[in-house]
């Protein structure tokens, strides 16, 4: 597996709270990675990525604004929000706006920032935010936002005093955030549970670190091994933070074992319905939900899908329906009826874990389906394709479709 997206992101905007050159390692080739890079880099930081590492040094940055031309291919630039302002006293970032999957609201982050002073303005798009110096706060979170703990957490390390987060999100991907910014000399607890303490200090130091691997890449594939009745060897498999994933793939009859040389995925049996609804961590992620449907539209019996986290997220339904599946929408439950077989069609990709959902389904569909607009699917999934065929998939990309 490769190094995690959602984890590296974060810490790659972390960068811009130290001075001197920071390495991280087991960075993914991915779209998200690039933009993440420029975005940093038209600040003024030295971005180097090369051969799964990035080195990023912030000494020259200057402009301390993030763009609407990048903001809007990947809304995961509000990341840089809580470190220009903590560090530079100022930030004007681009508003994010909606996405294929739902509203996704920034109020979470902008409340927090301003509790801990901040003032905050919304000017033609943007927010700029200002603040002499941030001090600690008590936040509460409405409900855990995973980008709001970790912008809140990188700003509140070098705030004024200490940082209480109530309700924070608790995926793996914030704790190896927080545990880099521990090595970079920051004081944060707690994370991994809902309540951070974070105590602020006055400056970090860069440092050296190799990024987790990639638990949605690895859940993707053992739903694409579960499909295709598959036996395959995962090596770097983070599987300690794929329990609830884990038990849904053994309740529906995919094998999972843990071995010596990594986790064994296999199924043998008939892969038989079951329902899940997706939650924060450690309940069932949404960026998995859309595999798993593909992997129950072919399931004996129905299913019952609920998603929990964001409110449009079926965007793949109809297209899993052009190829033959029986789902049906009501409100935020999916109803899928597994049929015996699965029929290739032309299908187009709507975002990125749609489009890993639309491959596990081709994978099993009846003679050819062509997957289109699968920019999505290289945001988030490194070489794909490449990782497919070497498991005996029959999968091409062709060149010029995008
Ligand atoms: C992150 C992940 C994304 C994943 C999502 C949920 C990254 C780069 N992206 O996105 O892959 O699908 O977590 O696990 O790590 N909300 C608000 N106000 C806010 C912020 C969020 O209402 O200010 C709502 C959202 O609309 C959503 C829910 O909170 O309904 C969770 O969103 P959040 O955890 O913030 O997701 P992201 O950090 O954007």
């Amino acid at each position: 597996m490769s190094g995690s997206k959602n984890a590296a992101l974060p810490i790659m905007a972390a960068a811009l709270l130290t001075g001197g050159t920071n390495r991280f390692k087991n960075i993914p080739t991915l779209r998200d990675i690039d933009t993440m890079a420029a975005l940093i880099r038209q600040m003024g930081a030295e971005v180097v990525l090369e051969r799964g590492a990035v080195s990023i040094a912030t000494s020259g940055v200057q402009n301390l604004v993030a763009p609407y031309d990048l903001v809007k291919t990947m809304r995961a630039s509000i990341l840089v929000l809580g470190p220009l302002l903590a560090r530079f006293g100022e930030a004007r970032v681009s508003l994010p706006g909606g996405c294929a999957i739902g509203a996704r609201p920034v109020n979470l982050h902008l409340a927090g920032l301003e509790a801990m002073g901040a003032e905050i303005d919304l000017v033609e798009g943007y927010i700029v935010a200002r603040a002499k110096r941030l001090h600690g706060a008590e936040i509460s979170f409405d409900s855990p936002s995973v980008g709001g703990t970790e912008n809140l957490m990188i700003a509140a390390s070098i705030a004024d005093g200490r940082t209480t987060l109530i309700n924070a999100a608790r995926e793996p991907e914030v704790e190896e955030l927080a545990r880099v910014l521990n090595k970079m000399g920051a004081r944060i607890e707690g994370a991994g549970t809902s309540v951070l303490t974070i105590e602020g200090v006055p400056e970090l130091h860069p440092v050296e670190h190799a990024i987790i691997a990639d638990r949605i890449e690895a859940g993707t594939l053992m739903m694409a091994v579960g499909a295709t009745h598959g036996d395959v060897l995962i090596r770097n498999c983070p599987l300690e933070q794929l329990e609830s994933v884990v038990a849904k793939l053994r309740a529906v009859g995919v094998r999972v074992e843990s071995t010596g040389s990594g986790v064994r995925v296999s199924a043998d049996a008939e892969i038989v319905a079951t329902d899940f609804q997706t939650l924060p961590y450690p309940g069932f992620p949404t960026d998995l939900q859309a595999q798993m449907m593909a992997l129950l539209s072919v399931a004996r019996g129905v299913s019952v899908i609920t998603e929990s986290i964001f409110e449009n997220r079926f965007m793949h339904v109809s297209e899993l329906q052009r190829l033959g599946a029986n789902i049906v929408v009501r409100g935020r439950a999916a109803i899928v009826t597994g049929v015996e077989r699965l029929r290739g069609a032309p299908v187009m990709a709507t975002d990125l874990r749609a489009s890993a959902s639309l491959v596990i389904a081709a994978l099993i569909a009846d003679e050819r389906t062509t997957v289109s607009r699968i920019y999505h699917l290289d945001r988030g999934y490194e070489a794909m394709e490449k990782k497919l065929r070497a498991l005996g998939a029959r999968v091409r990309r062709i060149k010029g479709k995008g």
